[in-house]
């Protein structure tokens, strides 16, 4: 069964037909949301949405570790985690959908390991590529058969929030290397990588990040909600793809 963590415009994935909604307990505390269990186009699916029900969680209160630990209890086959972000580069227009190949984690004070604690041996897992590889080939994939244009590398930059950042961050990013930025990428994938659970996302360019485009002097937040709207549709319309794409 393939998981999906929504994001930002993603909080219910609307085609899909419900069989449950499980409240799951974990030992590092309540999930955003009850996962909902169900089919889409005739293949089973579990969905969380990362911010709760009603986009109530912020990114740096997200409790990453419990969704990632209630996610593995369904023994999902890969995760495919759908994020907004503003662009850094000017051929990433607002509505564009990139699938990130690497990450620079600026967050903080989140926790971002499982092995922590009086008696768990220290681990360092290997982050050197942090999606899967085979996961994100298979969302190209969908994405071409379908005629979406998708950007199939990016770097992604994790920043704190809750704040958008100042433009001069993200100049500072850019010199970086990074090519998007968002809020909510780490610790999700390394989680998922300790879990050792395949994990890849779909990244919706909501907006120019600070500074750049039609952000250079501020963000227009009314934009970005139409925006996501949009390009929603074609995200939803890739992950049936993937799902049938076995047929
Ligand atoms: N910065 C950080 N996160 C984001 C942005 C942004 O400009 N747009 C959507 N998520």
């Amino acid at each position: 069964m393939l998981a999906i963590i929504g994001g930002s415009g993603l909080t219910r994935f609307v085609r899909m037909e419900v069989a449950e909604r499980r409240q799951v307990a974990t030992p590092y505390g309540d999930p955003s949301a009850a996962l909902t269990f169900g089919h889409l186009c005739g293949r089973p699916l579990v969905f969380l949405a990362r911010h709760g029900d009603e986009h109530t969680i912020p990114p740096h209160q997200v409790n990453y570790r419990a969704n990632l630990w209630a996610l593995r209890m369904c023994a999902p086959v890969g995760i495919v985690a759908v994020a907004a972000v503003g662009s850094i580069r000017s051929d990433l227009r607002p509505g564009d959908l990139v699938i990130p190949h690497q990450i620079i984690d600026y967050t903080w004070a989140r926790h971002s390991t499982f092995h922590e604690g009086p008696h768990s041996a220290v681990t360092h897992v290997d982050f050197t590529e942090p999606y899967d590889f085979v996961l994100r080939r298979q969302i190209g994939a969908a994405a071409a058969a379908l005629e979406i244009r998708v950007s199939d590398e990016a770097v992604y930059a994790a920043t704190q929030g809750p704040r958008l950042e100042t433009a001069a961050e993200i100049n500072r990013l850019e010199r970086d290397g990074a090519d998007v930025v968002g809020m909510t990428g780490m610790p999700e994938a390394v989680l998922a990588r300790e879990l050792a659970i395949p994990y890849a996302a779909i990244n919706v360019v909501a907006n120019y990040a600070a500074g750049r485009g039609d952000s250079r002097e501020a963000i227009c937040m009314d934009a970005i909600h139409t925006v996501l709207e949009g390009a929603m549709q074609q995200v939803h319309a890739i992950i049936e793809k993937m799902l049938t794409s076995d047929d």
